[in-house]
């Protein structure tokens, strides 16, 4: 199980992250560090040897799995059904800089994280000219049941009338099957206080899992210390899992189908991971 002392090691990942999304558009220049640029670069050539054999790209699938998440988060303001979010392990991640650019006072948009990397989340967006009451960042432990870091906390702080949303990427496959399903509950008891509640995460199932994936998990678990898991073989076995937690409506979409929403995606890597949508009503 991934405890917080486990977790602060799943942090540098943050920074690779936090960089690909500036090399391709999607940030502001505050939000990329040094670390991220150098663990960026070291990983190019792989990328471009992947892309050249037809194989998936990490970079595509980042991409594919950001894009997706950002559409059915616009299509849920858009829809009047959401303007409260939270995005739970936000690291360097520019989607809340973005939608609370777009807009405005309209939303509150809560970036939480570890304490040292909400630390630092601050600090970068101080210097990205961005923060302010309604696009704040806040500390959690997406594994605390209760107290001041807990998601129920946090939550609790938001306006009960609103619609809300509550985000994860690329902070699953760090966590073993109880520790998700947990995990999951708090977020679903967390949503059951507003008139709508969504949770949006990335997710991959054992059977989209490819010789080469589970290749970059085992190296990807080396370079964290822990183990990246697969937690559920297929939809079904995901979708129980999130019914039992206490989402009404699920779905797993595939980038690869959802392109109308997201703009044209690489289909090789598009194909390696899920957007979980997930209603608790
Ligand atoms: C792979 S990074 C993803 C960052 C960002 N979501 C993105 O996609 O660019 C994982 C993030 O999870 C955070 N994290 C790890 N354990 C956590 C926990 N127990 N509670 C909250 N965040 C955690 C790390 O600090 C790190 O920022």
């Amino acid at each position: 199980m991934a405890r917080p002392r486990d977790s602060v090691r799943i942090s540098p990942t943050a920074h690779y992250t936090g960089y690909t999304w500036l090399e391709h558009g999607l940030s502001h220049p505050a939000l990329a560090t040094p670390t991220g640029r150098f663990l960026y670069k070291a990983l190019t050539p792989a990328n471009l040897a992947m892309a050249a054999a037809g194989q998936a790209t990490l970079d595509g699938f980042l991409l594919a799995r950001h894009h997706l998440i950002d559409a059915l988060l616009r299509r849920a303001i858009e829809r009047g059904e959401v303007s409260q979010v939270i995005e739970v392990a936000c690291g360097l991640s520019p989607r809340g800089y973005r939608f609370a650019k777009q807009h405005g006072d309209a939303i509150t948009y809560v970036e939480a994280d570890l304490p040292a990397m909400a630390a630092k989340k601050r600090e970068l967006l101080g210097r990205a000219s961005a923060g302010s009451t309604h696009h704040r960042v806040v500390e959690i432990d997406a594994t605390a049941d209760d107290g001041q870091q807990s998601i129920e906390a946090i939550a609790a702080a938001l306006d009960p009338a609103r619609g809300t949303a509550i985000i994860t990427e690329g902070l699953l496959n760090y966590f073993d099957p109880v520790s998700v399903g947990k995990m999951w509950r708090r977020f679903a008891r967390a949503l059951g206080h507003f008139p709508h509640g969504v949770y949006l995460s990335d997710l991959h199932l054992g059977q989209d899992a490819r010789p080469i994936e589970r290749v970059f998990a085992g190296l990807l678990g080396v370079f964290v210390r822990g183990r990246i898991h697969f937690h559920f073989d297929d939809e079904p076995a995901a979708s129980r899992e999130l019914a039992s937690a206490g989402f009404g409506r699920t779905a797993l979409r595939s980038p690869e189908q959802h392109q109308d929403l997201t703009g044209p995606v690489d289909l090789a890597s598009a194909r390696a991971v899920r957007i979980v949508e997930a209603w608790v009503r």
